[in-house]
């Protein structure tokens, strides 16, 4: 496995491959890789003949000092990972080499950005973007891998490429949880042994909802997901939407579309967590 620090020699050693015919599948992340991102990594090594990781904690996505600051960092560990699912290449750039000067790219990618996070966490699907379109552009891959963890993320990502032109093939891949039913996520790591507990809600609250929404309204299932939640000490609850999987917006009846998801944000004492359920999907 060849680790890359700079662009320059990610290029060179991608143009070779290419020059050979190999196709090439990217996975973006943050790195503090767990089971979640393994699972895109399995998929990019199966179906691409070269796999490249890129494991950066890009600093234009976060919208809170500190949380950058805490965000969990292990390169070694993420290697040793990647190395085991037989990854060819990880690219693990500084700062400096993403962001020689700022970025000043805006993003628009109304309305997808301007529900559920877009308000919470202003300037976050920008960053993203700077970032993804730069990785995009330094390693043009055939395909890149996105979980649906971050439901949002993906369908900017998706039209972030669309309004951009590459042809890059996005593939969604379905979340991954815990044996108890959590979300996988870099930050549940940071959560307390009590937090780590009652987190457990989140998901047993989501899939509780898809049977109660059998024999309710949209409405009342989105009301029973916001009262079992704030229900529960230490969590604060930003927003539970009931949306159309494709625009994003908010539905008002099950009837409305075929595509049907609830996304949901939280604080579980100081850390943010994510999550959603599929109550209609386009097979
Ligand atoms: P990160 O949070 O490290 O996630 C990298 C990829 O792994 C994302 O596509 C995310 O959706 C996916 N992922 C995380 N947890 C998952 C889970 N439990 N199941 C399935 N997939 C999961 O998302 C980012 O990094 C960044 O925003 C990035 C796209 C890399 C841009 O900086």
């Amino acid at each position: 496995m060849n680790v890359i620090r700079t662009i320059a020699e990610l290029r060179s050693v991608l143009n070779e491959a290419r020059g050979e015919g190999k196709t090439i599948g990217l996975v973006p992340t943050m790195g503090a890789l767990h089971e979640g991102h393994a699972s895109l990594v399995r998929l990019s090594v199966e179906q691409n003949d070269l796999t490249v990781v890129s494991v950066f904690v890009n600093p234009t996505q976060f919208n809170d000092k500190n949380d950058l600051k805490n965000y969990p960092r292990d390169l070694d560990a993420d290697c040793a990972l990647l190395e085991s699912e037989r990854v060819d290449i990880v690219f693990a750039p500084e700062v400096e080499e993403m962001y020689p000067q700022p970025d000043t790219r805006q993003f628009s990618f109304a309305p997808l950005d301007s529900v559920m996070e877009g308000p919470f966490r202003p300037g976050h699907f920008n960053g993203v973007a700077q970032i993804v379109s730069k990785l995009f552009y330094a390693v043009e891959p055939h395909k890149a891998y996105f979980g649906e963890k971050d439901f949002q993320q993906l369908a900017i990502i998706r039209e972030m490429t669309r309004q951009l032109a590459l042809d890059i093939e996005i593939v969604g891949c379905p979340i991954i949880r815990e044996s108890d039913g959590l979300a996988l996520s870099s930050r549940n790591m940071l959560l307390t042994d009590d937090e780590r507990k009652r987190s457990l809600a989140i998901s047993r609250t989501l899939f509780a909802s898809l049977e109660y929404a059998k024999e309710h309204t949209l409405k009342e299932t989105k009301a029973y997901v916001e009262d079992s939640i704030n229900a529960v000490d230490g969590f604060r609850l930003e927003y539970y939407q009931i949306v159309d999987g494709y625009s994003l917006q908010p539905v008002e009846e099950w009837s409305d579309c075929d595509y049907i998801v609830g996304c949901i944000a939280l604080f579980c004492g100081k850390i943010r967590l994510i999550d959603n359920i599929k109550y209609k999907e386009v097979k």
